[in-house]
């Protein structure tokens, strides 16, 4: 099939060189031209495992190109993927501007019948809204209007697309339901589901999917508080639950809390949403709330430990928003330094990836070349996201290079066994300091 996707970024460029991996011939289309020319020479623009292999190999093998003229790149598709960015306003919505424009160049420019399909995370009934548009631009071409979102997750990204768990297609006519099928044929079966549903249920399962696994991050969070004031174990807590399969034992982790670009902006999203239809949806509220409330009390630790924060050197292992990425969108490590350089503290960070990232979005932060330049003379250590090169830390250097020895675990990414025998005073997250 010839399939187009417009936005290349995380989402986008996983479609586009997935689809090409699967035997359909796609150009990617993005306004960022820049980001066009890096693709054109096989550079991906962020940083995910797998992704410039299959970039690579997409392009020599003829199936896969990118341009900036978008009106070109949709004139002959099949299919058009819509994977442009749908940020907060400052109400919480999503702002749909970008899908607007991307509906607008297919309602425009498409020469023929196309399947649209909305992959951005969207609000139930943008769909409508995008196929009244098409309708309006060009009544007699009739495009179909397709939901099929994403659940990637970056850091495991191209192993998500191409072998993932289910797929997901809303849509209202047998036609646009075969489309899809024979796009997505070569992945369905081998314990990867196709779910068909109406446009609206699919829009909304991925908000609540998103939702409920904040959710989950944000219960574990509450009870680590709870923890901290019994003196009970959150680990060994979230063990017990997780052994109960009703519940599960994904997503249990109590630390610094989640970040990135699902689940803070969907989940204020889709609060917006229901508020919007007339249902006050406040446990999504308290969710954020929680979520909030475990970088305070991240920081929190942080003063217990130094007592005053002012001129104090505090060093963060791990500023993406989770282990596998660059991206820092949303990432509860810049919300800590963001915290504890308003309080006076000196904050240095070192990332294996996304140290650049970080210094753009955040200027202040200092930024370290190695785990050990960043620690060193540092009042205090905390991990923020757990990469699994910090599980190599040589703890006795540490020791000798820190002012004071000091770790806060924003992910109880260490044992605390572990902790009491290198020296260090160990403040974990919902389990029992060591002194
Ligand atoms: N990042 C994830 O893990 C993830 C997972 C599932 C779903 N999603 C959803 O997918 C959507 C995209 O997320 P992302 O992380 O890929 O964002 P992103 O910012 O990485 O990529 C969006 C891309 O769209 C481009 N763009 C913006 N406006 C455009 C326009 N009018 N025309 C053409 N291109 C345009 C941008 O330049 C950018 O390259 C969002 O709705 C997000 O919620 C993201």
């Amino acid at each position: 099939m010839r399939v187009t996707v417009i936005g290349t970024g995380h989402v986008g460029l996983i479609t586009c060189v997935s689809l090409a991996e699967l035997g359909h011939v796609v150009v990617g289309t993005d306004s960022d031209e820049e980001k066009i020319g890096q693709l054109d020479k096989g550079l991906s623009p962020f940083y995910e495992p797998g992704v410039e292999e299959l970039l690579v190999s997409g392009m020599r093998a003829g199936k896969l190109s990118f341009t900036s003229d978008s009106t070109a790149a949709v004139a002959e598709a099949d299919v058009v993927f819509i994977c442009v960015g749908t940020p907060p306003r400052a109400s919480g919505e999503a702002s749909l501007v970008a899908v607007e424009q991307a509906a607008a160049v297919v309602g425009r420019h498409a020469s023929r019948r196309t399947v649209v399909v909305e992959k951005s995370t969207v609000p139930a009934g943008t769909a409508q809204r995008v196929k009244q548009m098409l309708v309006r631009l060009k009544p007699d071409l009739a495009h179909e209007v397709v939901s099929n979102p994403e659940f990637l997750r970056e850091g495991k990204a191209i192993e998500d697309s191409l072998n993932p768990d289910r797929i997901l297609v809303g849509a209202e006519s047998p036609s646009a339901f075969a489309v899809m099928r024979e796009l997505y044929a070569p992945l369905i079966g081998n314990g990867c589901r196709l779910i068909e549903t109406d446009i609206a249920t699919a829009e909304l399962a991925k908000h609540a999917c998103n939702a409920f696994l904040a959710l989950k991050i944000s219960y574990a969070n509450a009870l680590a508080r709870l923890c901290e004031r019994s003196g009970a174990d959150v680990v060994a807590v979230a063990e017990v639950m997780g052994a109960d399969d009703r519940i599960g034992k994904q997503f249990l982790a109590a630390g610094l809390g989640y970040g990135g670009y699902c689940f803070p902006k969907d989940l204020v999203a889709f609060e917006r949403l229901a508020s919007g239809l007339g249902y006050k949806f406040r446990l999504l509220k308290e969710v954020a709330r929680i979520n909030d409330e475990a970088v305070e009390a991240t920081a929190e630790k942080v003063r217990d430990a130094l007592w005053n924060l002012e001129n104090k050197k505090v060093t963060l292992l791990g500023l993406s928003f989770k282990p596998g990425t660059d991206d820092v969108r949303f990432s509860p490590a810049l919300a800590l330094a963001r915290r504890l350089m308003s309080q006076g503290a000196v904050v240095v960070g070192y990332d294996p990836e996304a140290g650049a990232e970080a210094k753009a979005e955040l200027p202040g932060l200092e930024v370290a070349s190695d785990p050990y330049e960043a620690a060193g003379g540092a009042d205090c250590l905390v991990l923020c996201s757990e990469w699994a090169e910090f599980r190599d830390l040589d703890l006795a250097k540490l020791d000798e290079i820190m002012q004071h020895p000091v770790i806060v675990d924003g992910r109880n990414f260490f044992e605390p066994e572990q902790m009491r025998a290198a020296g260090f005073s160990y403040y974990p997250t919902g389990r029992p300091a060591i002194y």
